[in-house]
């Protein structure tokens, strides 16, 4: 694992940007899955601005999220399909068909999760994972106890995490009971996996990250001895800080 505190939310979004950017420059069509929450926004900016700029392309890349509410479809605001559409996904350069976003509302949950999965294998598995962290170490929606060799499936979300993410609308949406959430397996079998750590609230799973043993009961544990895990994190959850 290669593990970088950064000291400013600047130089926290500035490292996982220039990280992906230099995927792109090694691997122009690489299979990347978001993650959505208030961590990834910076990043999210940042390759918009320098795609702009002409010192990336996002032309070529192929681009997945790792989940969504169940019941909540892509053209709702309050969707992640609609988030990443706004904060990233609706760059000038990144064509429709390098796109695709869980339907929440699809009448047939589970054939929707095998069609995510089968898109992801046709596109020759994920290049690389984005990842956000949960206060209670869930990675997509995996929360704890969800199983590690699961495909994109239905999980109960934790009160927990549906109060965390209530924080982000101020207009009475209701978090809904379930989310749909590309499996462990998956992500485990990225090729690279780049965790991003911010905010006082996920010390404790990063720290269950960092102790190295898989633990189930902490869902990024999962990540433990991946091959290329690099981890970007608030240099104020260093420990012993
Ligand atoms: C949400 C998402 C995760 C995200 C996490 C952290 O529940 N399902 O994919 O990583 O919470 O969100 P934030 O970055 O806002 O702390």
């Amino acid at each position: 694992m290669q593990l970088e505190w950064t000291d400013s939310g600047e130089a926290f979004a500035d490292r996982a940007a220039s990280y992906v950017a230099g995927l792109l420059a090694e691997t122009p069509a690489a299979v990347i899955a978001l993650p959505t929450g208030s961590t990834p926004v910076g990043l999210y900016g940042r390759l918009r601005a320098l795609a702009s700029a002409g010192k990336v392309a996002l032309s070529s890349a192929r681009y997945v999220n790792l989940d969504e509410y169940v019941g909540v479809g892509p053209a709702d605001p309050h969707s992640f399909a609609a988030f990443l559409r706004r904060h990233f996904l609706d760059a000038p350069d990144i064509p429709a068909d390098h796109i695709r976003l869980l339907r929440g509302d699809a009448p047939d949950i589970a054939a929707e999760a095998a069609a995510h999965d089968a898109a992801v294998a046709a596109w020759g598995g994920l290049d690389l994972a984005i990842l956000g962290l949960g206060g209670n170490g869930h990675i997509a929606f995996n929360e704890p106890g969800t199983r590690w060799d699961a495909g994109t499936h239905v999980v109960p979300l934790t009160e927990a995490t549906r109060a965390a993410n209530a924080a982000y609308f101020a207009d009475g949406f209701v978090v809904p009971s379930h989310g749909l959430t590309m499996g462990i397996g998956m992500i485990r079998a990225a090729r690279r996996v780049l965790l991003m750590v911010s905010g006082r609230a996920k010390a404790e799973a990063l720290g269950a990250l960092l102790a190295g043993e898989p633990d189930r009961d902490w869902p990024v544990t999962a990540l433990c001895g991946h091959p290329a895990l690099t981890v970007v994190a608030d240099a104020a959850l260093r420990p012993g800080r």
